[in-house]
């Protein structure tokens, strides 16, 4: 990460707040919002992002699975705009698996999730969408939720002792599960 990025880093204020839902699909900040989420998440090298990462207090997120050393069966998507989502679980068995954040640098965590989520969404268009995710895009998916309502991953952790620092995740693990 450039010492100028505006990811927004644990401690910020906006990182803790509920984001408010989005009602003008037509305005020109949205846009921007959509082009600079899709530009940091690229650039990070990340596979989700969401917008009080960069800032900006709005119920928007982008979940873009690809394959990855650790989840080779993933699903290579195109990135995907998801505006106002909200999910049901499919599945309540939870699964602990790493994850990472661009707003919490050098540490990595296992983190239970559900393994299959249904989502409704708007898409940038405005238009109502449903998708149902599965195992990793499904984790992606709740990761960059939680940063819609004020929480974090570590929020998530059940022991301090699933916390480790990047460095010995990567001697653990190799190179796997990209931030979100
Ligand atoms: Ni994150």
């Amino acid at each position: 990460m450039s010492q100028s990025s505006p990811i927004q880093q644990l401690g910020a204020e906006v990182l803790r707040q509920t984001a408010l839902a989005v009602e003008d699909f037509t305005a020109s900040e949205l846009v921007t919002l959509l082009n600079e989420l899709m530009q940091h998440m690229q650039a990070e090298n990340g596979v989700g992002i969401a917008a009080p990462q960069l800032g900006v207090s709005l119920q928007v997120l982008v979940v873009a699975s690809r394959p990855t050393p650790r989840y080779p069966n993933a699903p290579t998507m195109s990135p995907l705009v998801m505006i106002n989502p909200r999910y049901q679980v499919l599945d309540e068995t939870l699964i602990k698996d790493w994850e990472g954040c661009l707003s919490v640098p050098g540490i990595r965590a296992l983190v239970p999730r559900y393994p299959s989520v249904l989502v409704d969404f708007q898409d940038r268009d405005g238009q109502s969408q449903q998708i149902r995710f599965d195992d990793f895009p499904a984790r992606v998916f709740q990761h960059e939720y939680d940063h819609l309502i004020g929480l974090v991953y570590l929020d998530r952790v059940e022991s301090n002792r699933d916390i480790v620092a990047e460095s010995e995740f990567y001697k653990r693990i190799k190179p796997v599960g990209a931030a979100a």
